[in-house]
């Protein structure tokens, strides 16, 4: 559903947040799932993908190709028996980084992909060029024409190649068209994180003949063609990280129920070096704050690293922490927008570069914030849930990108938050 340009989400803060909440299906990896379906002919079925803007605008581009889809709750059907399209259309990649994975698969599949350089949140300047030297490296002619880069090749050749940086995008688009190339492909210097691992999974369950995944050297034997698939995406590990945050942030206790430990080792370990009590439990993770919290220091890097995803949210926890925290983001070179709207609730933060500087604890006090990206967006609800008095939030467009039921969840939780 869309959300409407005038959506507000009011918090009067104070209440520590208390309970168990599900997790979704991982937003990120329910997109290059639906992307990954473009290289079959046969019937694609994947579970627990998230009720989210982003993956209906994929399913959109998805269908602009070619293909149908079928959406019934949480499982996308997906049929590409005959991809019609080749070019993706301007106006569904505007707002979906992800939409640039339908090259790796228009180009392994048909011979030929061409899409805009796509939008998404504006954290940095997000080039390419990864993806771009990828498809060249496998032997196919990657040119500018007019809006879109657009690459051509009848047959793939398998390559060792080397990524400059390991960029998730960027090897989830290589592994595509790998998939389906003549011969071995070796990615050196490949993302690792789990949705890179996931998809890889996917594509072995569709006949693919992929190694090494959730290592930086991953390889690709190419095969003829990939079958359907039944799947099931892994839970959300930046969603649950949210979740657990804003609980201990709000001096409570929260469990997210399906989230998994083994994808969330660097939040467990920072939390706990901030003396909060993490628990594994039989369904998922419960995070309780002990009544104090201490400072700490990070660097947002690629997996198995903190999460850039959870940069702003942990920052927007470490407001209420006992001392100075420092945060240095290393992905990304614009993801501090969340920092003057915390500021505008009286939070201490001082920038440098990249780096920030948390004094805490601070008293926060409601405010009218904007949420300027999906994360910068999970920030100030943490920030308002922290807060004395009423926050209003705009811009809330960027949160439903990233946050199913939002409002719901925390309300369970004991949370005084609505939507207007
Ligand atoms: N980069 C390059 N060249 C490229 C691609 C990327 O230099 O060709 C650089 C970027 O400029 C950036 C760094 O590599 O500095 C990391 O970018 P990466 O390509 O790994 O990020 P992404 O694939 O564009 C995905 C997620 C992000 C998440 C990052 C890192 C999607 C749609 N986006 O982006 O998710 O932060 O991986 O884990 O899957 C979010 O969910 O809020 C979000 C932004």
């Amino acid at each position: 559903m869309a959300t409407s340009p005038s959506a507000r989400i009011v918090i009067r803060g104070g209440n520590p947040l208390r309970g168990c909440v599900p997790v979704s299906g991982s937003k990120n990896a329910s997109l290059y799932a639906l992307a990954a379906s473009l290289l079959s002919a046969d019937t694609v079925t994947i579970h627990n993908v998230p009720e989210i803007a982003d993956t209906g605008e994929m399913c959109a581009l998805l269908e602009a190709l070619g293909a149908r889809t079928r959406i019934e709750g949480t499982t996308v059907t997906i049929e590409a028996a005959e991809l019609t399209e080749t070019f993706a259309p301007y106006d569904l990649v505007a707002s979906t980084r992800a939409s640039f994975l339908v090259m790796g698969p228009l180009l392994a599949r048909m011979g030929e992909a061409g899409c805009p350089p796509p939008g998404g949140d504006v954290i940095g300047m997000r080039p390419l060029d990864v993806h771009l030297a990828g498809f060249r490296a496998l032997g196919a002619e990657v040119v500018r024409e007019g809006g879109n880069w657009v690459a051509r090749s009848p047959r793939l050749e398998g390559a060792r190649l080397f990524l400059d940086y390991p960029s998730v995008l960027g090897t989830v688009n290589v592994l595509f068209a790998a998939t389906l190339a003549h011969g071995t492909t070796t990615i050196v210097n490949a993302a690792a994180e789990p949705e890179v691992q996931m998809v890889a999974d996917l594509l072995n369950a569709m006949g693919a003949r992929i190694s090494g995944h959730g290592t930086g050297i991953v390889t690709v034997e190419g095969i003829e063609r990939l079958h359907g698939a039944e799947f099931t995406v892994i839970p959300d590990r930046i969603e649950a990280g949210t979740y657990l945050l804003a609980g201990v942030a709000t001096g409570g206790s929260v469990e997210v129920q399906g989230a998994r430990p083994d994808h969330l080792d660097s939040l467990i370990s920072k939390l706990r070096e901030a003396n909060v009590d993490v628990q594994t439990t039989d369904g998922g993770i419960l995070a309780t704050n002990r009544g104090r919290l201490d400072p700490v220091q990070f660097q947002a890097v690629p997996y198995p690293g903190f999460a850039t995803d959870l940069h702003a949210p942990m920052a927007a926890m470490l407001t209420q922490a006992h001392g100075v925290s420092i945060v240095h983001e290393r992905v990304f070179d614009n993801r501090l927008l969340y920092v003057a709207e915390l500021r505008t609730m009286g939070a201490r933060l001082t920038t440098g570069g990249q780096a920030v500087m948390i004094e805490g604890p601070s008293k926060l006090v409601g405010a009218h914030v904007r949420a300027l990206d999906v994360r910068a967006g999970a920030a100030v609800v943490i920030g308002g849930l922290c807060a004395e008095g009423e926050t209003e939030i705009r811009d809330i467009v960027h949160i439903d990108r990233g946050y199913a039921n939002l409002v719901p969840r925390l309300r369970s939780l004991g949370a005084d938050i609505e939507r207007r």
